[in-house]
């Protein structure tokens, strides 16, 4: 899951289209999303991050569904694609690549707030060369 200058580009051209080309479909989103929940076990006091969110489509699908204490963290190096999370109340949108991570979770980086994470959630972000 390397972030390169590739992959940033073909993100922003493909921000403006992305929650259209998933949309079309509300069943596949509850369905997906009740997938993600299940199989990940997630609760309301879990916090959550979501690397790759894109515009965090699935993220907030996944706060409708289980209306969580902490807001689910959106981490992607795509700026285009984290602008269109609506601004409140949740997600909360966090400009960083995976790899550091480890970083600004202990540091409080980008997230505004350290601690531990009790999910994480990859969904379509790993890209292979
Ligand atoms: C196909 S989209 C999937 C978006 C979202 N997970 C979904 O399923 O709707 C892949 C996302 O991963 C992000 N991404 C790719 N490499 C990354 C990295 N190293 N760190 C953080 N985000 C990355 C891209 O910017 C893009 O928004």
């Amino acid at each position: 899951m390397t972030s390169t200058r590739a992959t940033v580009d073909h993100y922003e051209r493909l921000a403006a289209s992305h929650d259209h080309n998933w949309t079309h479909s509300g069943v596949f989103l509850d369905w997906m999303t009740s997938q993600i929940v299940s199989a990940a076990s997630i609760g309301a006091t879990d916090r959550v991050a979501d690397v790759g969110s894109g515009t965090g489509l699935f993220a907030r699908h996944i706060a409708d569904q289980v209306h969580p204490a902490q807001p689910i963290l959106c981490v992607d190096t795509s700026r285009p694609m984290l602008t269109q999370i609506p601004t409140s109340p949740e997600p909360q949108p966090v400009v960083a690549p995976a790899e550091e991570m480890a970083e600004w979770v202990t540091a409080g980086g980008g997230a505004g707030t350290a601690g531990e994470l009790d999910v994480i959630l990859l969904k379509e972000s790993v890209h292979t060369r």
